[in-house]
Order: structure tokens, then C-alpha cells, then sequence
């Protein structure tokens, strides 16, 4: 386990996926009835900008580091930005939430928080990271273990965020694995699978053919590229495949995402949205 968030945190492809998540853990407070968030590879659930391993490699400029200070912010973004404000009171961009922390913040009283992390030092700086929050709970397990062990959660309704870190090859396979046996376990359950997009048509053809035949109710493909595809780059963009999204997500991405892809576009930014199942 080589990979460690923090180098990473506030980039492109986290500013894309924090944002989506806080729009679906948005739509799904419209109903009084509670949810339990399920992070299946958390990380550390709070980054610092400034500190060695993000300003190595200064990824967050191109994210977060864009929509900072900005005067045209969409609605769509109020929460995600309101948290940030929070975070960096001073106005000055430092701390950066990662999902468990977005999670924690968006959560009702009446919701709970199931974060999971593998990494031993990175599991007890989330646990220190969550402060004893009594709707927080951190497990220090296997990820690909999550669906198993934590569904049907008693809720009945569930929002699953499925994001490794894709070291190994088989990561992609993993993820539809953890999907089909999501749904199989509690159909209802809204879950999110985070994806690298590169210059590799070969290996996403067959990662779009596994998600149609996991037995997703509906199951959404939202893609967001910072660099052409015909460019190669070690991340062109990167993708959600959303299965039972909340109504009205289609709907709001359809606004927030153009304004996106102009605002974090490198060489050309770009977005594309459809059904991989429709209902
Ligand atoms: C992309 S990061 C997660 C970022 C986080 N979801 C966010 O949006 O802020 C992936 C995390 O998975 C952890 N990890 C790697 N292999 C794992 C496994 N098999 N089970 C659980 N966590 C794992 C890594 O230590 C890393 O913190």
C-alpha cells in the first residue's frame, strides 16, 4: 500500500467526485428518514495544502486552488464551498475536507457515518481527524469487505462511496465486484465508484460492460476530463458510476458540470453524462 491521499488531495479529480457527493448526500437529506454513509477506502477524511506531501507535487492549484476566491460560484457548490470557507476562516486556502470529513459535516443527527480505511497510520489519523463524533464510526479493515459486513444497513437506505487508490490492476474488477454485491445485498443502495480515466480505450470498454451486468437498478456514467483523451497524460479526468442516484441528480450535473469543465479544464476541459442502465 504505496499510495497516500495527501499528495493528491483538493485535485481535479477530488474537487469533481467532493463535489457530486456532496450534491447526493443533498438530495438524499430531502427525506426526513435516515441514511448511513459507507466510505469503503476513506483516507484520511482531512488534508492540509500547505503541507509536505501536497505541495510536492501542488496538485490542488489545478483543483481546489481554481475555485477558491472565485466570484461565479454555482449554486450547486454553495455546500461544498460553505464547508471550505469554514475550514480556512482566515480566507486563506489550507485545509482541504476529504470525504469522510464532507460526509461528517452534510450527515443529520439522525444519519450515520461508517468510514472504513485500510492503511494502519492513515486509519488512526482519520479516527483522531472524525473527533469522537458520536455519529462517526471508523473501522480499520479490508474495503472490498464493506459491502459484506455493513449491508443491509437497518436504515434501509444507504450511500456508498467506492474509491481506491487503483495500485493494483485488478482495482476496476474490484469495484463492479463490490456493486454487484451492493445491490444484491440491499438493491436500494445508492453507491459511487470513483474512476481514473487515461488513454486506455481497451481497459474502460471493458470496465463499462462489467457495470451493465452488475444488477443495478439504474446506474449513471458522469465523466469529467481536464485533458483530451487522445493526450496522453498519467490522468486525463476521471468518472462516476452512480448506481440508484437520487431524482434530480441528473438534472443539477447537467448545470454544475459544463461550468466544471470550463473552470477546471488544463489543456481542454470536457464532460459527458448517460445511462450505462436505464430503468
Ligand atoms: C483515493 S484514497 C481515498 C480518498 C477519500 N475517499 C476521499 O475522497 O477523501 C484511497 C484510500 O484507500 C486506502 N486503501 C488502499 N487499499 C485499501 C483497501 N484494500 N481497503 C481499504 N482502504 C484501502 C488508501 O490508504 C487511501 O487512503
Amino acid at each position: 500500500m504505496n499510495y497516500r491521499h495527501a499528495y493528491h488531495a483538493g485535485n481535479h479529480a477530488d474537487v469533481f467526485k467532493h463535489l457530486v457527493l456532496t450534491r447526493l448526500i443533498a438530495l438524499m437529506s430531502r427525506k426526513e428518514q435516515p441514511f448511513a454513509y459507507l466510505d469503503t477506502h476513506a483516507g484520511l477524511g482531512l488534508y492540509d495544502l500547505r503541507g509536505d506531501e501536497a505541495s510536492r507535487t501542488g496538485e490542488w492549484l489545478e483543483g481546489i486552488g481554481r475555485l477558491w476566491g472565485r466570484q461565479d460560484l454555482p449554486d450547486l457548490a454553495a455546500d461544498y464551498l460553505r464547508i471550505l470557507g469554514k475550514m480556512n476562516p482566515d480566507g486563506e486556502l489550507r485545509y482541504y475536507p476529504g470525504s469522510p470529513e464532507l460526509a461528517r459535516r452534510l450527515a443529520r443527527q439522525q444519519d450515520r457515518v461508517l468510514l472504513n480505511e485500510k492503511h494502519p497510520q492513515d486509519g488512526q489519523l482519520l479516527k483522531e481527524n472524525m473527533k469522537r463524533d458520536p455519529r462517526v464510526s471508523v473501522h480499520l479493515g479490508e474495503g472490498w469487505h464493506v459491502p459484506r459486513a455493513l449491508l443491509p444497513v437497518a436504515e434501509k437506505r444507504a450511500l456508498m462511496l467506492i474509491d481506491p487508490p487503483f495500485e493494483q490492476l485488478d482495482e476496476l474488477k474490484r469495484c463492479t465486484q463490490a456493486l454487484k454485491e451492493s445491490i444484491s445485498r440491499m438493491r436500494q443502495t445508492v453507491a459511487a465508484i470513483w474512476y481514473p480515466i487515461k488513454d486506455d480505450a481497451r481497459q474502460m470498454t471493458r470496465f463499462y460492460n462489467d457495470l451493465t451486468s452488475t444488477g443495478a437498478p439504474k446506474l449513471l456514467r458522469v465523466e469529467l476530463l481536464v485533458h483530451p483523451l487522445e493526450t496522453p497524460q498519467s490522468l486525463n479526468g476521471s468518472g462516476l458510476a452512480i448506481a440508484n442516484p437520487p431524482w434530480g441528480l441528473e438534472e443539477e450535473l447537467r448545470e454544475l458540470l459544463p461550468w466544471l469543465a470550463e473552470v477546471l479544464g488544463q489543456t481542454k476541459g470536457s464532460w459527458r453524462m448517460d445511462w450505462l442502465i436505464a430503468e
